[in-house]
């Protein structure tokens, strides 16, 4: 979100690698961004289907007849923790060793915890 109080300042929008909005005009070619007004002042910056690499600081940059004002702001995308790799089935003698492999990603990064559901009717 970023209002102004006066309708004559320039707005843009910037990330760390560049401009996304000069003004009305859009420099950004990313199809999923573009400005929300809903009111003259408003210069709010709006992404759709938002994902990881859009994590970082985006910075409203307003000038008016004054001095230059900036606000960042940092985003940060979450994404809900998936298993990517899970050992199958597996039979071993006893007294031998085995690895059960569990990865999962997600951010923040996933804790993984191992639970051993003791079987019932064990003979
Ligand atoms: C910055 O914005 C550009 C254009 O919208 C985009 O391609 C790029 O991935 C963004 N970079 C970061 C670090 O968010
Ligand atoms: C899953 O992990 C095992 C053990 O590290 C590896 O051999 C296998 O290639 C992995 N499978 C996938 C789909 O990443
Ligand atoms: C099982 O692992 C232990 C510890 O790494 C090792 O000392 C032992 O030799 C392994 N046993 C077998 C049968 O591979």
């Amino acid at each position: 979100r970023c209002v102004v109080d006066d309708k004559n300042s320039k707005v843009a929008w910037l990330n760390r690698s560049g401009i996304i909005f000069a003004g009305h005009d859009k420099w950004s070619l990313d199809p999923r961004v573009e400005l929300e007004k809903r009111h003259s002042l408003e210069y709010s910056l709006r992404i759709q289907k938002v994902d990881v690499y859009d994590e970082g600081s985006y910075t409203c940059s307003v000038q008016t007849q004054h001095e230059p004002k900036t606000s960042q702001v940092y985003l940060i995308v979450q994404v809900p923790p998936k298993i990517s790799n899970i050992s199958s089935d597996v039979t071993v003698n006893e007294g031998s060793n085995v690895t059960l492999v569990c990865m999962a990603n997600g951010r923040p990064e996933p804790v993984i915890t191992w639970r051993h559901l003791t079987p019932t009717g064990k003979q």
